[in-house]
């Protein structure tokens, strides 16, 4: 029999209408700095550069509009692998954004996360960042996630890791490990599921990004470079987004007969 599934507070009637469209989680794949630089004659890392100034303002977009988890995909695992001055330049500018952006963060109560493989970045870059989640996790507001030496390939199999040695411990009976088991072991356990995701540059893949979490996302791509991207691409994709009808398996009608029955 197919589980009930239970209605986010925003998909209620309760909510005004502005708000039940605005979605929870937020993912961005940050994607198209290096053509974009390219394309102006530059070089890739000043595609970097000028991506940081488009995280400021959609952070602080995104906060302004009720939005509760921002997930910005910043290095993938697989992006070690690139040429060594540009992996240097990323962290160098990660290193800037921690601390250029501190004040703002703590002003306006976000909470910074980092989630991925964080121990592999170089201690510059770990100490101010690991410092400034530690501030921040008392304050109230939006979840600001940065994925940073980040694979969904790699955070599944490290929870499926954590369970395998449970189950030798012999704390854990195999038959136990269910979806909140494997899911409750992810970077982001507690967190609600990304309901949209945003790939900017043109390509249409997930690139390893939140490959459980976003199994019902809604996926939004653009071709606009992310150094180029404003709020107004936000607010586009979120109107895009206000009008998904988001059905996790079931009919269109009984999506409507569900939200009717939640507006009585
Ligand atoms: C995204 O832009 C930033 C990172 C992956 C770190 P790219 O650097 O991938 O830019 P393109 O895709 O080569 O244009
Ligand atoms: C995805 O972009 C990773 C980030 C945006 C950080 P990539 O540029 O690394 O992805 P591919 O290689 O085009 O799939
Ligand atoms: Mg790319």
């Amino acid at each position: 029999m197919a589980t009930p599934i239970p209605l986010r507070p925003t998909e209620g009637a309760a909510e005004s209408p502005a708000e039940a469209r605005i979605p929870r989680h937020v993912g961005v794949i940050m994607d198209g700095n290096g053509r974009w630089a390219e394309r102006r004659g530059e070089p890739r890392t000043a595609g970097h550069k000028e991506g940081a100034t488009a995280v400021t303002r959609t952070v602080r977009a995104c906060r302004e509009r009720g939005v509760e988890v921002l997930t910005l995909y910043a290095f993938s695992a697989q992006n070690w692998a690139r040429p060594q001055p540009e992996v240097a330049a990323l962290m160098q500018l990660l290193y800037d954004y921690v601390l250029g952006e501190r004040d703002e963060i703590m002003g306006t109560g976000i909470r910074l996360r980092a989630i991925g493989d964080v121990e592999q970045l170089p201690a510059f870059v770990k100490g101010p960042l690991r410092a400034l989640e530690a501030e921040s996790r008392g304050n109230g507001g939006m979840i600001l996630a940065l994925a940073l030496s980040y694979g969904a390939r790699e955070e599944l199999v490290r929870s499926a890791r954590r369970l395998a040695e449970r189950v030798a411990r012999g704390e854990l009976d195999p038959a136990d490990i269910d979806e909140a088991a494997l899911g409750g072991g992810l970077d982001t356990a507690g967190w609600p599921d990304p309901d949209l995701v945003i790939r900017t540059g043109g390509e249409a893949r997930l690139s390893n990004f939140l490959l459980w979490q976003a199994a019902y996302a809604e996926l939004y791509f653009t071709p606009v470079p992310w150094p180029e991207f404003t709020p107004h691409d936000l607010d586009a994709a979120f109107a895009w987004y206000a009008d998904r009808q988001r059905r996790f398996g079931l009919t269109g009608r009984q999506v409507e007969a569900r939200m009717e029955r939640a507006s009585c």
